[in-house]
């Protein structure tokens, strides 16, 4: 019998993070804990798999019938791996509803599985950046969650002008398609459905899905001239809409705090989950190889209280790591990564392993991150490995040195060195290395 090798690939859609790709994906989750938490969010985190009914309640048919990895497990419980965070953000909110200091500013950085056709920016595991705003059921939460979202790509360095924020509100839709459209409740998903796309298709495409959804010439010319026409234009017919009352006091409060050329209200943006009940909004990458979605959220009122308690409003977004790092590929803003070791402390021969292994320790209580060679091999081969792994300092001794109470220090890149007493080490190394 033939003996078939398994193969070394990832799963499909789901990726490997090397040591060098993982120092990126630390040092880009690192600059986003740091911008959130500069404004008071904290981090939480919950389980993978959840049941599946948190997700059948509320995250809408493409999610649960198209994308849901689920499984009976063997106790025969129905379970679902996490596609996003937002129901177990809810479910956690909910299970301590009493107990938690409002408002309620959380953020976490799952990974999230989704069954998809991998793409740019679509895989079927990433990893999303949540950040949420529960307990306030007012713009002015929104006002600073498009703030965060802002400054969290300020934060890698992009400019103002790289991005916008797209807004849209979903009672103002509600009253676009059951008021002026007079839709029925089979062809609001279908017309919904047909605006999601309308940026990425051909305005007779958009049409066609119109007619296949049911709509007459009217209702087709009607929506068309919704979807061109700035809010303030919208005031005679939707004054009294409360979507459109929130959008305008979002728009004052932006404007006001100098955010305003950054934040568009855009009718097409209508967002795929279910549960967004009030503002809904998506960033937009503007640089012309990457126009495209990078991330988005909305407001949800009526989530955590499908678990019985109180109803808390909240308010929130996901970023994905992958499109954000298209996004800084593209601005040319990724992280640069520095080495993650400062030093190798090398081996002359077996009976000096003793010496340099307290040298290496010596180095780490100081603060030093430090790797050892452990077994000895050729010198040559020491520095090419230390040299691989982007260690910038190599420490050598041999039996002369360790008599002597002396270390070598060899700078790789330069290939310079210098012998110094060993209890000069500490304080070289440290001022080498600040
Ligand atoms: P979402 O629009 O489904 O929202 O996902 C948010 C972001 O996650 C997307 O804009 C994209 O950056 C990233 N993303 C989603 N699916 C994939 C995928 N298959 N591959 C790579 N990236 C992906 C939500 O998930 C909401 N729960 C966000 C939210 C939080 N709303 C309120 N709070």
């Amino acid at each position: 019998m033939s003996k078939q090798s398994l193969s070394t690939q990832p799963y499909k859609g789901t990726r490997d993070f090397f040591p060098e790709q993982m120092q990126v994906r630390d040092a880009i989750f690192s600059q986003l804990r740091a911008s959130v938490e500069s404004y008071g969010y904290q981090a939480y985190d919950g389980p993978m798999l959840e049941p599946f009914e948190l997700y059948a309640a509320k995250s809408g048919d493409e999610i649960v019938s198209e994308q849901l990895y689920s499984f009976e497990d063997r106790g025969k419980r129905k379970v679902a791996m996490r596609p996003e965070m937002t129901p177990t953000l809810a479910r956690m909110v909910a299970s301590r509803s009493n107990q938690l200091a409002r408002p309620i500013r959380w953020y976490s950085i799952p990974n999230l599985w989704r069954y998809e056709r991998p793409q740019r920016g679509r895989l079927r595991e990433h990893w999303q950046l949540n950040v949420d705003l529960l307990g306030l059921a007012s713009v002015e939460a929104e006002v600073e969650i498009v703030q965060v979202a802002i400054d969290l790509l300020r934060g890698f360095g992009a400019g103002i002008s790289d991005f916008e924020v797209q807004i849209n509100h979903r009672q103002l839709m509600d009253a676009v398609f059951e008021q002026k459209l007079a839709l029925s409740s089979e062809q609001v998903p279908l017309v919904a459905r047909a605006i999601d796309k309308r940026a990425k298709i051909e305005p007779a495409a958009f049409e066609k899905l119109l007619v296949e959804a049911g709509c007459k010439a009217q209702q087709i010319e009607d929506l068309n001239a919704f979807l061109v026409s700035p809010l303030m234009e919208l005031e005679a017919d939707f004054g009294d809409n409360p979507g459109f009352k929130d959008l305008c006091r979002f728009f004052d409060h932006v404007n006001a705090i100098g955010l305003g050329p950054v934040c568009r209200f855009n009718s097409s943006i209508l967002r795929g989950l279910d549960y967004y009940t009030g503002i809904v909004f998506e960033i937009y990458d503007k640089h012309p190889d990457n126009r495209r979605a990078l991330f988005g959220g909305g407001r949800y009122d009526n989530l955590v209280g499908m678990f019985g308690g109180e109803q808390i409003p909240g308010v929130g977004f996901g970023m994905g790591d992958v499109t954000l790092a298209d996004f800084l590929d593209t601005h040319g803003i990724l992280p640069q990564v520095s080495p993650s070791i400062d030093v190798m402390v090398g081996l002359f021969d077996a009976s000096l392993f003793d010496l340099s292994q307290q040298i290496a320790r010596q180095l780490r209580q100081a603060g030093l991150r430090v790797s050892s060679v452990l077994v000895p091999m050729k010198l040559g081969k020491q520095f090419q490995n230390a040299d691989k792994q982007g260690i910038p300092i190599m420490v050598m001794l041999g039996p002369d040195e360790a008599q002597q109470g002396q270390v070598t220090v060899k700078h790789l890149k330069s290939g310079e060195q210098e012998t110094l007493a060993q209890t000069s080490l500490v304080p070289y190394l440290q001022n080498l290395l600040a």
